[in-house]
């Protein structure tokens, strides 16, 4: 199969590109687009069919439910069977967002989206490509992140083309997305709103509008309510090491690897460079998390390419998005010094 990539711009979406993604959603094949997130890996979330080419495409475990994104807050109807008091105000507060709500679901949904279960995941993007994609298609989209499974995500076209080049006939170029980690997701499906996933929405955020959340950590009782966390997850073909802050435990990380192809990732800005080291990354001006977040996935799948053995990654903040992101680090991590 031939993969054409179409460069589209969100300030002006030439609706002519718009129609023909939306088309071959109708027909039942994969696009794939941006969103402010990632870039997500899109079908006709009421049609199995097409839906199961998403699995079979990025080599997803069945049992990992997909996201179905709306363009518009009426559609939730269609998707899920109870809409509980709680999701209204964060519904009105966050979308369109990157805050994904888990509810019951409908007939109408597939089995297939939801990995054999009950519940749906939900969430109204920002992006305005995202959006127009969604309503021209007219109907819900499921989209996954755009990645091969347990690798890290794409925040470009260039990095969803190198994972489906071949294997999916269209993806959107919109650029880079803005955020550059996944959206929290809540599930309001049970009595206690849990959170499943962290994301840019933090707990507090939440909290602020709806009261108390929990957070689920899938060792409770072994029960596993987000499927998608109990993977190893984000992970680069490197191995990956978290270092804890400071230049003396990247140094030691550096003295054991030093006969491997090694790239250091590093907030710090006394230390430009690492001599040893292949290259190093300095990801900006100390705690800027928001411009981390932007570039985690980029970097690690840029030392790939550049055939890196092993990636040392310095701690950074868990602030803000940075929380977010520490997640995500840690869990493509192979090792934690
Ligand atoms: O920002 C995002 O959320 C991106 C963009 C494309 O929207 N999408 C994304 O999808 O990250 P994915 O499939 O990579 O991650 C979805 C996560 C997984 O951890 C999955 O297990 C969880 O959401 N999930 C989906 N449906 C669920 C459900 N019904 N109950 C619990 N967790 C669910
Ligand atoms: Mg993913």
């Amino acid at each position: 199969m031939e993969t054409e990539v179409i460069k589209i711009n969100s300030k002006k979406i030439e609706r002519k590109v718009v129609e023909k993604a939306a088309l071959f959603i109708k027909k039942g094949e994969l696009v794939a687009f941006p969103t402010e997130t990632v870039y997500g890996l899109g079908a006709n979330a009421f049609n199995a069919r097409a839906v199961r080419k998403i699995f079979k495409a990025k080599k997803r475990p069945a049992d990992n439910p997909l996201i179905v994104h709306i363009g518009d807050k009426e559609t939730l109807r269609k998707i899920a069977r109870e809409i509980p008091e709680k999701a209204v105000p964060l519904m009105k507060k966050f979308w369109p967002g990157p805050l994904t709500l888990v509810f019951k679901k409908t007939k109408k949904i597939p089995y297939v989206v939801t990995g054999g279960g009950e519940t749906v995941a939900v969430r109204m993007p920002s992006h305005p490509i995202a959006l127009e994609l969604i309503r021209k298609s007219m109907c819900p989209i499921a989209a996954p992140s755009a990645n091969t499974s347990t690798r890290p995500s794409s925040t470009r076209a260039s990095h969803v083309r190198d994972d489906f080049d071949g294997v999916i006939p269209l993806i959107l170029d919109g650029g880079k997305t803005n955020i550059g980690v996944e959206s929290t997701v809540l599930d309001l499906s049970s009595l206690h709103p849990t959170l499943l996933r962290k994301g840019e929405i933090s707990r507090t955020d939440l909290e602020k509008v709806i009261g108390k959340i929990y957070v689920h950590t899938n060792k409770k009782n072994g029960i596993v309510k987000s499927p998608g966390q109990k993977y190893r997850h984000y992970a680069p073909k490197a191995f990956l090491i978290l270092a804890q802050h400071g230049e003396k435990s990247v140094n030691r990380a550096l003295r054991v690897y030093k006969n491997k192809k090694v790239f250091v990732i590093t907030f710090s800005e006394r230390k430009k460079s690492y001599p040893s080291a292949e290259e190093t990354h300095v990801w900006g001006a100390k705690g800027d998390v928001v411009s981390a977040a932007k570039k985690f996935f980029e970097i690690v799948r840029e030392c790939d390419k550049k055939g890196a053995d092993v990636i040392i990654v310095e701690k950074i903040l868990e602030k803000g998005v940075g929380e977010a992101l520490m997640d995500r680090i840690s869990r493509s991590a192979s090792k934690i010094i």
